[in-house]
């Protein structure tokens, strides 16, 4: 028996990463409490997940802030009270500085769609299929001061079909993205994944490359 972690989950979208980690809280081995859900946008469509799910939520508008810093301030400080372990980063569109990053340094989580190092940054779908790649996904890694540079922890893979779109590719992503971030955070629940001086460790041992989803068994 592992001890449970709480977790704030932060958001600026329509939150399907977040409906992911309710729906395995309680299942799948993910003993998880989300403590509170925050959103820098009003009308985030994942804060409606989250009231239908009774849990707390909070909104922290970056436009009320005169530079990034400020903002992340802001967000210290309404996350405070909560007291939480961990910060799950799920599509959070905004850039964190390390006034953020270090308060939570080693138990701060990201996901971002696509197989890095390959498109950091935005519209990954669109830059994949203009580059004709073959497989794309999502990659599950520790966030750092880096721009989705931290070290990596689990990837999904998926196919690009001839006639996709950004948005077709964009919906299969997301399907196995509601796969490994919670098999992710799942790991570290369990005492087995570890972030040291800018390394993931698994059982111990450094993780040079990312655990890969097709790769896992039920026993892994
Ligand atoms: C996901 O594709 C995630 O990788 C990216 O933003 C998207 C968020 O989707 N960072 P959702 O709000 O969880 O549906």
């Amino acid at each position: 028996m592992t001890a449970s972690k709480s977790a704030a989950i932060l958001i600026s979208g329509g939150g399907t990463n977040l409906q992911a980690f309710i729906d395995s809280v309680g299942c799948d081995d993910l003993d998880l409490d989300i403590s509170v859900v925050l959103s820098n946008r009003g009308d985030a469509g994942g804060l409606e997940r989250a009231r239908k799910a009774g849990i707390l939520t909070e909104h922290v508008d970056h436009r009320e802030y005169p530079d990034r810093v400020a903002f992340d301030l802001a967000l210290i400080n309404t996350l405070a009270p909560y007291n939480v372990d961990i910060v799950i980063l799920a599509g959070f569109m905004r850039i964190l500085t390390p006034a953020f990053i270090d308060q939570f340094a080693g138990r701060i989580f990201n996901i971002h769609p696509s197989l890095l190092p390959q498109y950091p940054g935005l519209d990954t779908h669109q830059r994949a299929l203009a580059a004709g790649e073959k497989w794309h996904g999502s990659t599950v890694h520790f966030a750092t001061e880096q721009l989705d540079g931290g070290p990596r922890i689990l990837q999904g893979r998926v196919p690009v079909l001839a006639d996709d779109s950004p948005a077709s590719l964009a919906a299969r992503v997301l399907q196995v993205e509601h796969r490994i971030y919670p098999l992710a955070i799942s790991l570290f629940i369990a005492g087995r994944l570890q972030y040291e001086d800018g390394h993931a460790f698994l059982d111990g041992d450094k993780l040079d490359e990312p655990l890969q989803l097709d790769a896992l068994t039920r026993t892994f």
